[in-house]
């Protein structure tokens, strides 16, 4: 095997690797966690590929010094994981639970004696099922990101997190990819909590970004030491043609992909072409006076979590009525042109598109905070090979060409700080299951055996190659 030279990074650039909650803890009912939105979605039939469910999932949460000692072997700067909500407030709000607690005190703990910086997500995707229950029946009813209720109670539990670890967490990300949470929850459907609807992703696209601003008062309150942001998944989008059409139906996917997330956050004001994208259902009665101000409260750094481009073109809208509607269903298809490798999720390596990206961002927003990517990595059918090892070429050249792509993206003025490798294990890849496997460690699933793959070599000799050299 070819491999590639280590990309170059400029001195004080930093390396991590990153993790959920959900994905990788399993012990679902133990120690007094409630149950979260993935807990109830995994376990309908149907909803994820073989009936996969985080009830294991990797073991995190009795091997976690294990996965530490992986870390401190990695040599990575910081860790990214996420706490799951239901294991510190059961339902969401009110009665504490202490084993929660401990546990994530012990990992940060563990995490600081080994050297490593913890950075915290405080939601990658797990509601505590009571706060999304009752749903009254209906497509656009229920509780749940719907609801403000939810954003106050997102802030209560920040709050909780701040006070427990504020002086030892170095980066606090308040949401991970709002858009997944709104759109691919509640519109496509795919994720937890599975639902089809218009208004309500719309609804919990805007709640979600009220719950951050509401949290990011809650972190500075407390006095966190630590940074805080929020991590996007911002897609680098090109239009099928330069027909008006497909240019239209570029406009109405930056708006639903990106505009609705970093216009607020970032111009303090909402998408320009949200009408022609959503018409009457964007400007809903849940937005209300002094909104704009709180979600664009100022933060330290944007997490960008960047797998793959997308192509779009304009396609006919799936429901004549807009009010049927779902909000993913904008007149817009999604084309695959790229003649490129792709993984084995499907999506095309195009390193180049990420570069791109970083300097759309950085020309559009020339206000925003520095640029944390918080997540990108590969999904490769890793084998154990003969000698025991687990040979994954292809995630070392993507994870090299798209650190050079980052270091391009530097060259040209993007300001960007630091990489989390997604991911640090093998792990439940949500609906998808347990085939797609991101990991730069293995996780065989009947043993629960940890191997680290060449690319966990191979991004430690980077590590260790960038520290002598910078
Ligand atoms: C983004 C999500 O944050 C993470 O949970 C997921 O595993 C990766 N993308 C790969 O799909």
């Amino acid at each position: 095997m070819n491999i590639p030279p280590f990309p170059v990074l400029p001195a004080g650039f930093r390396f991590g690797a990153a993790t959920s909650a959900y994905q990788i803890e399993g012990a679902h009912d133990e120690d007094g966690r409630g149950a979260s939105i993935w807990d109830t979605f995994s376990h309908t039939p149907g909803r994820t590929r073989a009936g996969a469910t985080g009830d294991t999932a990797a073991d995190h949460y009795h091997r976690h010094r294990e996965d530490v000692a992986l870390l401190r072997g990695l040599g990575v700067d910081t860790y990214r994981f996420s706490i799951s909500w239901p294991r510190l407030l059961p339902q969401g709000v009110g009665p504490v639970n202490a084993k929660g607690l401990d546990f994530y005190d012990r990992l940060i703990d563990d995490l600081l004696a080994a050297g490593v910086a913890p950075a915290v997500t405080l939601y990658h995707w797990d509601l505590p099922q009571a706060l999304e229950t009752p749903v009254h029946g209906g497509a656009d009813a229920g509780g749940g990101w719907r609801v403000r209720e939810t954003a106050e109670a997102f802030a209560a539990y920040a709050a909780l997190a701040a006070d427990r670890y504020g002086d030892r967490v170095e980066r606090w990300i308040t949401l991970n990819e709002p858009y997944c949470s709104a759109f691919v929850g509640h519109a496509e459907g795919r994720h937890a909590p599975g639902t089809q609807e218009g208004r309500g992703a719309l609804a919990a696209a805007h709640h979600l970004l009220i719950g951050h601003g509401l949290a990011v008062h809650a972190l500075r309150a407390a006095g966190v030491v630590g940074e805080i942001g929020i991590t996007l998944n911002p897609d680098r989008i090109h239009a099928a043609s330069d027909r008006p059409e497909d240019i239209a139906a570029l406009r109405r996917a930056e708006t639903l992909h990106n505009d609705i997330w970093t216009e607020p956050l970032f111009a303090g004001r909402y998408p320009a072409h949200e009408a022609e994208t959503w018409a009457g259902l964007a400007d809903g009665p849940w937005r209300l006076p002094g909104d704009l101000d709180l979600i664009g409260t100022p933060l330290d750094f944007l997490g960008v979590n960047f797998y793959r481009p997308l192509t779009v073109a304009a396609a006919p809208h799936r429901v004549a009525d807009p009010e049927q509607r779902t909000a993913v269903d904008i007149g817009v298809a999604e084309l695959d042109p790229y003649g490129t490798r792709h993984t084995t999720m499907g999506w095309p390596v195009v390193p180049s598109a990420f570069t791109e990206l970083l300097c759309q961002l950085h020309v559009r927003y020339p206000q925003s905070p520095p640029i944390w990517i918080t997540e990108n990595g590969s999904a490769e059918a890793d084998t154990v090979a003969p000698d025991g090892r687990i040979h994954d070429p292809d995630r070392i050249g993507y994870l090299a060409e798209h650190l050079a792509a980052v270091a391009d993206a530097m060259a040209a003025g993007a300001d960007v700080r630091g990489y989390y490798a997604w991911s640090l294990l093998d792990n439940f890849e949500w609906a998808r299951g347990y085939d797609q496997r991101f990991g730069l460690v293995h996780v065989d699933y009947d043993t629960l055996t940890r191997t680290p793959k060449d690319s966990y070599h191979w991004y430690r000799g980077l590590i260790s190659a960038h520290r002598a050299r910078t």
